[in-house]
């Protein structure tokens, strides 16, 4: 084809392109409604067609921005290249660029230099909040409260799509059965139920009902798949797990995520079996694109494609990409491998074109489906993002989510809640007065300093007296010598005589997160040495617990009267603690993962499974007991539970039976209870946990006030990863049992026929 024809058709084909994009009827900030599927798949193939290969795999290719790096910064790779390949239509995508200002200049970039003039997605870690930071997703999952939770998330859209983010890399729907493992904070637990329903809350709460509006973005499930599982708890580090495990345990969120809508996928560092995640293509093409049906894309996680050189699955940058591309993985975070080969794969027949087609579609679809071709800066109104980021109502928002995410662990002789006047307290502990670290860890676009501290929360509810000293520092390297004796002796000077001691010790925010893994769950540096030392004066002793994973604190929980698990709790951390501890809100959170009693026990989960020799099966130096069960967290008042019925004692795969209950709160607060459903398949064609949870209601009751529970139980509720390989219900007998914690009160069972 000669020059001057070529140039005619690609004159007329642009000239399509904006007649179909503006004769579109859902024009410029009208619509509410998603535009149907169809319009988007017309557009998407229409534009496709004026791509050239090159363009097409800049969708594909995403470049952190010149802020913020989240991963290490890859080696022989400037600002000027990046800019180069913005203005060629060479990135389809950039994260870590924030704020209405710089979105803007980069997606004027997109916009008004390239060829076709594509805008960018722009991508950011929204893992609890954007400036005005929720609880940590552990801490929150720890509330069972759907709708907050979901809240939460829209709260982080509401932010972030304001300061010009259009997708978040959450949530992370990873099952964590490891303490070790430092991510365990960015997750909902052990749980794949309670884990599930938390993945679709987040997910509906990042995108909302339509992604047209401004306020919603994309979401993203991460990171697929068993990352969670890493031996030895150790960040990256190799998974080796079986199907059951697979497909009962770690799948469930995933499908979750996805049926609840997610757009996005992001694979994982951690090699599966011997393949690694980001080149895996059973678990990206069979799996979620073939039989899940997935529309959405795949990103790979931060330099992932070529790290599988590290692995030893690729022999270069090359191969990585080569591996990638066929395995499923549509966009490349920050690793340049497809920038610089796929192109040259095409050219030499190892990939087909339209699986890179593929590839850019699906990013495209993304693009229409959030209204970015319709306005390019609909996330960039300086306006919207002054008088929406950080607000009054924001921080209220956060504090009812944190005062829901807290556990009481013990309490013993009551001593909580703590009277609010006329009380002697000593408060020690360095992270009583730190207001950075109860942000947690993920949280860039947050200020330093900008958490309510223990300190300020206690002193502003009360007329008590209260003094303070940090006792022990706190180092990040935890490696590192404290030799200060003075501290401690301060604090116990400090702690004699007062009528009720509150320690605030626990874990910095940064000694959680990625790459943060520990060997040993008890408290950092000298701070157990300071517990001791302060009961030895004084044993009227308030222990908040301020960390990011399950501890094994067997010393405390054997001594200390009163224990509350306040995680990292974000901005509002300081007030939402002092309202636990003053009465004027009634804790209710259950624990979403066991906490275990030593490093040994893990990993210690309530839904194990029977072996053969169940009876004989321990430690000869340790209790099979964790320190505190799944599910596991007490109120100020009781409650108790009675009559559990079933509507009949069998049921088949076309009927249903129903389970309930009464819950009664015993005590002399109004308080609400979790109440939790559990089942166990007694005999199957694969063994089955000793208990699933499978149902929880949260109930709120006054004093003396009885509510009835219900559940209904059908064949759906009893499916798992059978021998066969398939989802699905077997007949035979399930034991049902229902109670506030995975220990549970009350037991009964039914059968059920297929
Ligand atoms: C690496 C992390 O594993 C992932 O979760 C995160 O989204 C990316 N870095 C981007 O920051």
């Amino acid at each position: 084809m000669s020059q001057t024809r070529k140039n005619i058709l690609f004159g007329l084909s642009v000239a399509f392109l904006i007649l179909l994009l503006l004769v579109a009827p859902e024009s410029y900030g009208q619509k509410k409604e998603n535009t149907p599927v169809s319009k988007i798949t017309a557009k998407v193939d229409s534009l496709l067609t004026l791509m050239t290969l090159e363009e097409k795999i800049g969708q594909m290719n995403q470049y952190n921005g010149f802020w913020n790096a989240t991963g290490p910064v890859p080696k022989n790779k400037n600002s000027a290249e990046k800019y180069r390949d913005l203005e060629t239509g060479l990135v389809g995508s950039m994260l870590n660029v924030r704020g209405v200002a710089q979105v803007k200049a980069i997606q004027k970039i997109a916009v008004e230099k390239t060829r076709l003039g594509i805008p960018l997605l722009i991508g950011f870690d929204l893992i609890h909040g954007y400036k005005t930071i929720s609880p940590i997703p552990l801490a929150e999952s720890a509330s069972w409260d759907l709708e907050a939770i979901e809240k939460s998330a829209a709260l982080a859209a509401l932010e972030a799509s304001a300061a010009g983010i259009n997708w978040t890399f959450a949530p992370m729907v990873d099952i964590s059965r490891d303490p070790r493992w430092g991510r365990v904070m960015e997750g909902a637990g052990e749980d794949p139920y309670l884990g599930s329903r938390i993945a679709e809350a987040r997910v509906i709460g990042f995108q909302g009902e339509s992604l047209s509006d401004v306020h919603t973005i994309a979401a993203c499930a991460k990171h697929f798949a068993g990352y969670s599982f890493a031996e030895a708890g150790k960040d990256y580090n190799t998974v080796d797990v079986g199907t059951s495990t697979l497909y009962n345990t770690i799948f469930p969120p995933f499908i979750a995520a996805k049926n609840a809508g997610v757009k996005t996928f992001m694979n994982a560092f951690n090699e599966l079996n011997g393949i690694p995640s980001t080149g895996n293509s059973f678990l990206q093409r069979t799996l979620l694109k073939d039989r899940w049906g997935f529309e959405g894309f795949v990103v790979s996680d931060w330099l992932s494609i070529t790290e599988m050189v590290s692995h030893g699955y690729a022999k270069n940058d090359k191969e990585a990409a080569l591996k990638a591309l066929l395995a499923g993985s549509d966009m490349d975070m920050e690793s340049h491998a497809y920038r610089n080969h796929l192109a040259a794969l095409v050219k030499e027949g190892k990939i087909e074109e339209r699986l890179i087609d593929d590839a850019a579609r699906r990013i495209l679809r993304l693009k229409f489906e959030l209204g970015l071709f319709e306005d390019p800066y609909k996330y960039c109104d300086v306006e919207r993002e002054k008088a929406v980021i950080g607000t009054q109502q924001n921080n209220e928002r956060v504090l009812d989510m944190a005062k829901k995410s807290i556990v009481l662990l013990k309490n013993k002789k009551k001593i909580l809640p703590l009277d609010k006047e006329g009380l002697n307290i000593a408060l020690i502990g360095v992270l009583a007065a730190d207001k950075t670290s109860p942000l947690g860890n993920w949280c860039i676009a947050a200020e330093e300093q900008s958490a309510v501290s223990v300190m300020e929360g206690l002193e502003k509810y009360t007329k008590n007296k209260i003094t303070y000293s940090p006792g022990v520092a706190l180092d990040l390297d935890e490696n590192k010598a404290d030799t200060d004796r003075l501290g401690i002796q301060n604090a116990v000077q400090m702690a004699k005589g007062k009528d009720i001691v509150v320690l605030v010790l626990g874990e910095h925010g940064l000694h959680s997160g990625e790459d943060k893994s520990r060997a040993t769950l008890d408290l950092p540096g000298r701070q157990q040495e300071l517990l001791e030392a302060v009961y030895k004066v004084n044993q009227n002793i308030v222990l908040v617990l301020l960390n990011g994973r399950p501890l094994a604190l067997n010393w405390a929980e054997k001594k200390i009267p009163a224990i509350v698990e306040a995680w990292h709790l974000g901005t509002q951390s300081g007030n939402a603690i002092a309202q636990v501890l003053y009465g004027d809100y009634n804790p209710s959170g259950k624990l979403p993962m066991t906490f275990p009693k030593s490093v040994g026990q893990i990993p210690i989960y309530y839904n194990y499974k029977n072996t053969g020799r169940a009876w004989s099966q321990k430690y000869t130096d340790e209790s099979n007991d964790p320190l505190y069960v799944f599910g596991h967290g007490l109120s100020y008042t009781n409650f108790s539970y009675s009559a559990l019925e079933l509507t009949a004692p069998e049921f088949d795969s076309k009927g249903s039976i129903e389970v309930s209950f009464v819950i009664k709160n015993t005590g002399n607060y109004t308080g609400k209870e979790v109440a939790q459903l559990y089942l166990r398949d007694l005999v199957a064609s694969v063994t089955r946990p000793v208990k699933e949870l499978k149902g929880f209601e949260l109930v709120s009751l006054q004093p003396g006030e009885s509510k009835k529970v219900r559940f209904v139980i059908d064949s759906k509720t009893l499916e798992f990863y059978s021998a066969r390989e398939n989802w699905e219900s077997e007949a035979g007998t399930f034991k049902v049992f229902v109670g506030g914690s995975s220990k549970t009160q009350l037991e009964t069972e039914f059968l059920f026929n297929k």
